[in-house]
């Protein structure tokens, strides 16, 4: 999951907030993993064939998105270790554009970067500023099973590289000094026990 704070950046969690997005089935939404959890550590292995179980999946995620609210989640966070995300960086004035990227890789990336302050549903509350390239093309299959390209930009390139660097076990956090890592995860450590708690 990708949150997204600072100037003006508000808007995009709150963008998400109550929508429908009219796709068809029961969806659920599913309970989302808190750092540390050993699932969010771990290497996504490739869907194998755009199945109905696998588009009941990504119809649940986007439902999880969505009621997070977020911008972004990938399957790990629901504790489903496969390659598969989903995401949505419209605003909260625009029509709602859920994007499912199944077995997505990076094609290209620009050498311009960009730096946003990044949140993640698994680490609630916790923000950071990380630099990652502006600008990225993915290929991946669509919840059809149809093989697409994209070029995403801004929020959508950041969010991108954000979600699939959690199929291969990789969390924002791991971008910044061992010290801020550290201090990170022992807040959430006690979160988590909060929350076992209640
Ligand atoms: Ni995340």
């Amino acid at each position: 999951m990708l949150r997204v704070r600072g100037a003006g950046a508000s808007g995009f969690w709150a963008s998400c907030e109550g929508r429908a997005i009219g796709l068809n089935g029961g969806m659920s939404v599913k309970e989302i993993l808190l750092h540390p959890d050993a699932l969010l550590k771990k290497k996504c292995a490739p869907v194998d064939g755009v199945t109905p179980e696998v588009q009941a999946l990504a119809r649940d995620m986007l439902e999880t998105m969505y009621d997070a609210p977020g911008v972004g989640l990938a399957a790990p966070q629901v504790g489903v270790l496969q390659r598969i995300f989903v995401m949505d960086c419209t605003m909260k004035e625009e029509e709602p554009e859920p994007l499912v990227l199944i077995n997505p890789t990076l094609v290209w990336t620009s050498d311009e970067k960009n730096v946003y302050n990044e949140g993640c549903l698994s680490l609630p509350e916790m923000y950071e500023d990380v630099e990652r390239p502006a600008s990225a093309v993915m290929q991946f299959l669509d919840i059809d099973g149809a093989q697409q390209e994209r070029e995403f930009d801004e929020l959508w390139a950041t969010c991108a590289q954000h979600e699939l660097d959690h199929l291969n076990g990789k969390l924002f956090i791991d971008y910044l000094s061992g010290l801020k890592r550290t201090m990170i995860t022992k807040k959430m450590m006690k979160v988590k026990k909060e929350r076992a708690r209640e």
